[in-house]
């Protein structure tokens, strides 16, 4: 069977990025073949196109998350079969028209569920059920860059928990961050003074997504001593109080957020759907880092 894969053979911006066509080998044991329907882009993509990440090889593939449909078992299974509508996560390869994903990685895409839904849903869920995991009981958090792919469905899941939350982003996305459930913030200049005002209480965490230095002072200035601060930006911070944290991957977290999207408990907005052939231009707007929701390749 042949697979269209992203790929690229030199780090730098979108136009390193190729689609080029590949037989794949047999089907190994534990593992099925999706063809795909629909693949979230998130910014480690775009970092990893940059070369800002190095976490692999060149030439190099992207995509850690999908949404598609079972082609191929390698084993007798009782469990799934061919026609099997899934969707997960995986290594960085699901920007490809069909893939290998391991069985323990797949769980069954909800009837009422989009595609481009089912397909960015993976990465950013597990993301925020580990901040959320790392962090520990907390009362009020202060999410830092509250609008993206993963502050959107951290909020959700922190008031579901019943935490008061603060949240930030630019002007643009004030609504969307109440639409959310948030109180928000706009970041920039003066950040420190209007979260005093907004919120005169210490928080008992918070969360950055930025890793700029604004949200490194504010945290340090407006969390209580002992609290949780972590980043998941992957960036040198100024400050060491500050910890990084790291998506996990958790079948059972991203099961928890998938039926929370489908019975309609937790909003999951994207914002942009380009066709796989439009890869090029789905990775620059994604580099802006400016998104409201997620950005999801399509596949015919
Ligand atoms: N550590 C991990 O395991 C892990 C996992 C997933 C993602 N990440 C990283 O985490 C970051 C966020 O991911 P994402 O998918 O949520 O990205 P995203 O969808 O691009 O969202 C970025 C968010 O940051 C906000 N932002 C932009 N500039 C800011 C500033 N100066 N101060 C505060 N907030 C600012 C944006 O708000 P506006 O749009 O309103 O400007 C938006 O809310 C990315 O760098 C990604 O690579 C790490």
């Amino acid at each position: 069977m042949k697979t269209t894969v992203l790929i690229a053979h030199e780090y730098g911006q979108p136009e390193v990025l190729n689609l080029e066509s590949h037989s794949l080998p047999t089907l190994a044991s534990g593992m099925a073949r999706i063809q795909v329907k629909a693949a979230g882009i998130n910014p480690i993509d775009a970092r990893r196109m940059t070369g800002e990440f190095k976490h692999a090889q060149l030439p190099q593939t992207f995509g850690t998350e999908f949404a598609g449909v079972i082609v191929e078992l390698a084993d007798a299974n009782t469990t799934w079969k061919i026609g099997d509508e899934v969707l997960g996560s995986g290594g960085s390869f699901t920007h490809a028209t069909v893939i290998d994903v391991p069985l323990e990685n797949l769980i069954r895409k909800p009837q009422n569920i989009e595609w481009n839904i089912a397909g960015s849903l993976a990465g950013a869920a597990q993301t925020a059920m580990t901040i959320l995991d790392e962090m520990g009981p907390a009362q009020s958090l202060l999410v830092h860059g509250g609008s993206g792919g993963v502050g959107s469905i951290l909020i959700q899941l922190a008031i579901e928990k019943g935490m008061n939350v603060v949240a930030t982003a630019s002007e643009k996305n004030q609504q969307h961050l109440q639409a959310l459930g948030a109180t928000p913030v706009v970041y920039g200049e003066g950040l420190i003074q209007r979260l005093h005002s907004i919120h005169p209480e210490k928080f008992d965490a918070s969360i950055d997504m930025s890793g700029n230095e604004d949200a490194t002072q504010a945290s340090l200035a407006t969390v209580k001593s002992g609290g949780f601060m972590g980043s998941i930006a992957g960036r040198k911070l100024s400050s060491s109080q500050i910890r990084p944290v790291w998506v996990k991957r958790n079948i059972n977290n991203l099961q928890h957020v998938v039926d929370g999207v489908a019975d309609g408990r937790f909003d999951w907005s994207v914002s942009r759907e380009y066709p796989f052939e439009n890869a090029q231009e789905a990775y620059t707007d994604v580099l802006t880092g400016h998104t409201k929701g997620k950005s999801v390749l399509v596949f015919q």
